[in-house]
């Protein structure tokens, strides 16, 4: 399965995501996993190095996003860059079986969810999901305000 992270907006969350859906799919679902990092900044990527230096394991392995997978993957996820144009953002997900769309609670981060999915808008239901991303801690009642803004 190819599982693309993405958004319109920058720094919602995509590739702390990404590495949390690959870790979850590698140990509780006992997937073989690699993480694409389509970030020319290769956070995702630099990460993962900076962990196997310090010899800290995960269960999912992460290769740069111009070159090839890696062979012998069941999922693959991919991490996408923050401000993409919309031709990558659509190739990407034609790409995708799945994509994940984290938003933060932010007017601005919902105004860009807002137009990612109106960019995709043939996209059927069961293709994706808006993932409500730092969502600050109580007492903060940001994200409650900003339900009630939308509705
Ligand atoms: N659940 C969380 N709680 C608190 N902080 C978080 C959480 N998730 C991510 N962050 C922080 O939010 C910032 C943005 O996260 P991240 O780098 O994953 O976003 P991004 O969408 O990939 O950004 P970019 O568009 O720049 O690639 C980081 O500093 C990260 O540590
Ligand atoms: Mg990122």
């Amino acid at each position: 399965m190819i599982i693309v992270v993405l958004s319109f907006k920058g720094g919602v969350a995509k590739t702390i995501t990404a590495i949390h859906v690959a870790e979850s799919l590698s140990k509780h679902r006992g997937r073989k996993v690699v993480l694409g990092d389509g970030d020319a900044i290769r956070t995702a990527l630099n990460w993962y190095k900076r962990g196997l230096a310090a010899n800290h394991k995960v269960g999912f392995t992460v290769f740069d996003g111009d070159e090839q997978p890696p062979d012998g993957f069941t999922d693959l996820v991919i991490d996408t860059p923050g401000n993409p144009n919309e031709d990558e953002l659509t190739q990407l997900a034609n790409a995708a079986d799945f994509l994940i769309i984290p938003t933060s609670c932010s007017p601005a981060a919902i105004e860009a969810t807002i137009q990612t999915l109106t960019q995709f808008n043939e996209l059927t239901p069961d293709r994706y999901r808006v993932l409500l991303s730092l969502v600050p801690p109580r007492p903060s009642r940001l994200s409650v305000r900003q339900k009630y803004i939308e509705t």
